[in-house]
């Protein structure tokens, strides 16, 4: 007599829970690196702008007169802007709220323009095709993906040049981010603590949870590029 076959796993749910696990802590890992860089931008932006102007506010107790506290007054303010733009700045890092409103164009072509104006940095923004609006989770997946692209280069790249190209075509989303900087030898891609350095890492596994990928092109001296490929559901 024939004996049922034994499942070759005891408990069949246990792959989909090791498999649970996994994605969690690679989430966890995401997550904690971009606190790790909010952190950092609070300190060293805002943190210190605050710090100057408190020196600034401390000169006027030894001031004499009224006029030497205006000549002080209009440094004091634009001390405060500047903090109030850093402020600004981090907030729309850390959530766009232009997003769930205008989508992922506007805020990107705003986004991008922002940043080509702080690295003094020409940019180029293009769209193809008719725009295709994503899940929210999905809209700020990408903002992060492109977000990564953009702070790199204006880390590493010394480009002059910066495009972002998207195209909606297919059923497919496609974002092209390159620069005309100095690029990287391409073995550095396959080095770092999850087989790619962590910025990179976390582009492409952004880009896997939305069921795409993230390719990237560089070379010394040939600019560096980052192709994000993704199905429009
Ligand atoms: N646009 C770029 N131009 C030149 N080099 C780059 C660019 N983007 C990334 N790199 C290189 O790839 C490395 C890995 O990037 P990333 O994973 O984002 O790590 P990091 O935490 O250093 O930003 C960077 O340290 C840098 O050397
Ligand atoms: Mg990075």
């Amino acid at each position: 007599m024939q004996q049922p076959a034994e499942p070759k796993e005891s408990h069949p749910t246990a792959g989909v829970d090791e498999r649970h696990q996994q994605l969690l802590r690679r989430f966890m890992v995401l997550q904690e690196d971009e606190r790790r860089q909010v952190a950092r931008d609070l300190h060293e932006g805002a943190g210190q702008m605050l710090t100057s102007l408190l020196f600034g506010i401390k000169m006027l107790d030894g001031v004499a007169s009224l006029d030497e506290v205006q000549r002080f007054l209009p440094e004091l303010k634009s001390q405060v802007w500047e903090t109030l733009e850093t402020l600004r700045q981090l907030s729309v890092n850390l959530r766009p709220s232009l997003l769930e409103d205008l989508g992922l164009v506007s805020t990107l072509r705003s986004y991008v323009r922002d940043f080509g104006s702080r690295q003094q940095i020409e940019v180029f923004f293009t769209v193809e095709g008719d725009e295709v609006r994503l899940d929210p989770m999905s809209e700020i997946t990408v903002f992060r993906i492109v977000q990564e692209a953009l702070i790199n280069a204006g880390k590493y790249s010394r480009a002059t040049q910066v495009t972002v190209a998207m195209t909606f075509s297919g059923g497919v989303l496609t974002i092209r981010m390159e620069d005309n900087g100095i690029g990287r030898d391409p073995r550095i891609l396959t080095e770092g603590p999850h087989g790619a350095p962590l910025g990179i890492w976390g582009m492409q596994e952004r880009a896997a949870f939305l069921g795409g990928t993230c390719r990237i092109e560089t070379a010394p001296s040939r600019g560096f590029s980052v192709h994000l490929s993704l199905p429009l559901r």
